[in-house]
């Protein structure tokens, strides 16, 4: 990870942390394009959005605004998918529940974390379960997965917590196709 990842990581955070910045088009808040925009009530108080991810290529991630907080929507590589499936979940050694709102209690397992059968699809508050920074993505961490700078969290290709002082694998939230390229978020 370069020194700008991480000093942009502490910025997005810091602006975060006074109190939620966004762009918000047409439903969806792109996060973090302009971060001196603060979102009126209303917007705010968006309990569900649709998202847009027919430009999401695989191998990328878009970060969206809800809740005032960052989404990841990430389109997995086929590597990403196989690593993350390839992890039995009693090796996992922080957190072995899915924390994924649309399956309670459920394991860990790739396979109750991913939106998709197949596991393309990604989604997840983008919120580090320590101490709530952003981690960084597209590949960082020893897991390749995301990394949380601040004090050093690392997540696998499923955003579940490898290493660091992360109690909870990144929460998923109640989202789902409501068609090929459209998720619902809330
Ligand atoms: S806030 Fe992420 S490691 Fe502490």
């Amino acid at each position: 990870m370069s020194q700008a990842e991480v000093t942009g990581t502490r910025r997005d955070f810091i602006h975060y942390a006074a109190g939620g910045v966004g762009l918000v088009t047409t439903g969806v808040a792109v996060w973090p394009l302009i971060d001196q925009m603060n979102p009126s009530a209303d917007v705010q108080a968006l309990s569900a959005i649709y998202i847009d991810v027919s430009g999401v290529a695989v191998g990328t991630q878009l970060t969206v605004k809800w809740r005032g907080k960052p989404v990841f929507v990430r389109r997995r590589t086929a590597a990403e998918i196989e690593a993350a499936r390839a992890t039995k979940v009693e090796d996992l050694p922080i957190d072995r529940l899915a924390q994924n709102a649309n399956k309670p209690g459920a394991d860990a397992a790739d396979e109750n974390r991913s939106l998709d059968e197949a596991g393309e699809w990604l989604v997840m508050i983008g919120v580090c379960t320590h101490l709530g920074c952003v981690p960084v993505g597209n590949g960082a961490g020893e897991f390749g997965g995301w990394f949380c700078p601040c004090h050093g969290s690392h997540y696998d290709t499923s955003g579940r917590i490898r290493k660091g002082p992360a109690p909870r694998n990144l929460d998923v939230p109640v989202a789902r196709f409501t068609d090929a390229t459209t998720i619902l978020l809330g």
